[in-house]
């Protein structure tokens, strides 16, 4: 730059006393400054991964490790490189900071799918460099369930459909799609969660084995399942027999009281 400035200057002085310049002296001049710019500007990074990665995403699912390379490249000076995960600095040992720069993710766990690396420069942001992680998961489902439900009430089934690529969600009942149209049925599906509502049970028409299935264009189809069993209303607690019991105690304690009554009151009497 310094070369450049000193080029305009004498420029700019042979306007009031034209001195030509030698042709030698300007293309002298211009590759000073071209290699300046090289030198100084075009420092930039790149990231190699393993596993490879495509199209800027590197494939990996949980437990996985992934290592990550970041290398100066066209540098004149020895370069200090930062690391960020979404954002946020990686902090870095002494000896992993100057020229080339390694992290790991080890192991990799759900909650890195989309997370972005980057690795920059950290005497130049634009020099910059980024990968993203691509997580793949199956769902997780859950367990069978048993559910006991009394007729006329209301019942929830929930299956954990979380995974990467995301999943379909279909209800079966005894094997057979389930008929939504049927005002008893809601279903719901946040991406984390799927349920199916099952509202005023009735034993003829809700009873049986309900799935949810899930489909993912990985992991193929799975499923997890729940036996309802409709039991009867709960008849209310038998009034006119504990009743009868209740005055039976009370009666015979009333006997042993009068039968005891002239001790009683001899008791208070000494009072
Ligand atoms: C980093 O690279 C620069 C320029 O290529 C070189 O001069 C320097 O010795 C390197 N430093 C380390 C620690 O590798
Ligand atoms: C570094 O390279 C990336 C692409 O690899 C580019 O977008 C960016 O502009 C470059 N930065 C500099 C300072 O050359």
């Amino acid at each position: 730059m310094q070369h450049l400035r000193s080029g305009n200057d004498t420029a700019v002085k042979g306007q009031k006393k034209p001195v030509k310049m030698k042709n030698s002296f300007r293309i002298w001049f211009i590759l000073l400054g071209f290699v300046c710019v090289c030198g100084v500007d075009s420092a930039n990074v790149t990231i190699q991964s393993n596993p490879p990665m495509s199209g800027g995403f590197v494939q990996t699912k949980p437990e996985d490790t992934v290592s990550l390379t970041c290398t100066a490249i066209d540098s004149a000076v020895p370069e200090e490189l930062q690391w960020f995960r979404n954002n946020q600095e990686v902090s870095l040992k002494d000896g992993n900071r100057v020229n080339t720069s390694h992290v790991c993710v080890q192991p990799v766990s759900r909650d890195d799918n989309t997370v972005i690396f980057t690795c920059q420069l950290r005497s130049n942001a634009n020099a910059k460099a980024s990968i993203q992680l691509e997580v793949q998961y199956p769902p997780t489902l859950g367990v069978h369930e048993e559910k006991w439900v009394e007729e006329g009430s209301n019942t929830v089934l929930s299956c954990d459909v979380r995974a990467y690529p995301p999943v379909s969600v279909v209800w079966k009942k005894d094997d057979k799609l389930l008929d939504l149209s049927s005002s008893s049925y809601k279903t719901s599906n946040n991406g984390m969660t799927a349920t199916l509502s099952i509202s005023k049970v009735k034993q003829d028409m809700h009873q049986g084995l309900y799935t949810c299935e899930v489909e993912s264009s990985i992991f193929g189809i799975t499923g997890n399942n729940f036996t309802i069993t409709v039991t009867d209303k709960v008849t209310k607690f038998p009034l006119g027999p504990a009743i009868a019991g209740v005055v039976v105690v009370l009666a015979t304690i009333l006997l042993a009281t009068i039968s005891r009554w002239d001790r009683i009151m001899k008791c208070f009497k000494k009072d």
